[in-house]
């Protein structure tokens, strides 16, 4: 349904990011990928600037969530456990936070280095199931490419 380019898409990520700072690169990469997928209603950085805390960050979409407890809804659980979550159906999750009634479903991934927790990158969408396997490898992979060209400050000592 969604056959996407995502080899492409990260050749043009590298391009776009032409500067190693972490707010530019985040709102870049938030933008691009909004505004490339398609059935997206939400996409933006969650930042660790507390321990056990997500601190909303660069987004596209509606005024979002603000913090997000690592014991709470699928941020919380992508950055506890550094494991991306993809959820078919948000309603299915006793601890989904709604920041918008039209979310369905969601991908999130966590930004790792070297073991310690930056952020997270989260993709919500309106529509049931949107994300595949190979949607989450595809921005797994942007992800990647996000840290490797980004110097990514620790805002807390870890
Ligand atoms: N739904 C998320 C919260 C963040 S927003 O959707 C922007 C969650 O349960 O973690």
């Amino acid at each position: 349904m969604h056959s996407v380019d995502y080899a492409l898409l990260n050749r043009q990520l590298e391009a776009l990011l032409d500067t190693r700072d972490w707010l530019t690169n985040s709102a870049q990469t938030c933008a691009f990928i909004y505004h490339t997928l398609e059935e997206l209603n939400w996409v933006g950085v969650y930042l660790q600037r507390q321990p056990n805390q997500l601190s909303l960050g660069p987004f596209q979409g509606k005024p979002a969530c603000h913090p997000i407890p690592f014991n709470k809804g699928v941020c919380g659980a992508a950055a506890r456990l550094q494991a991306t979550q993809r959820v078919d159906d948000v309603h299915a999750i006793a601890d989904h936070i709604a920041c918008d009634a039209d979310s369905r479903s969601e991908l999130v991934v966590p930004i790792v280095i070297d073991g310690h927790l930056w952020g997270v990158l989260d993709l919500d969408s309106p529509q049931h199931a949107r994300f595949s396997q190979e949607d989450q490898s595809g921005i797994e992979a942007l992800v990647a490419t996000f840290i490797r060209q980004t110097d990514l400050p620790f805002f807390i000592n870890q």
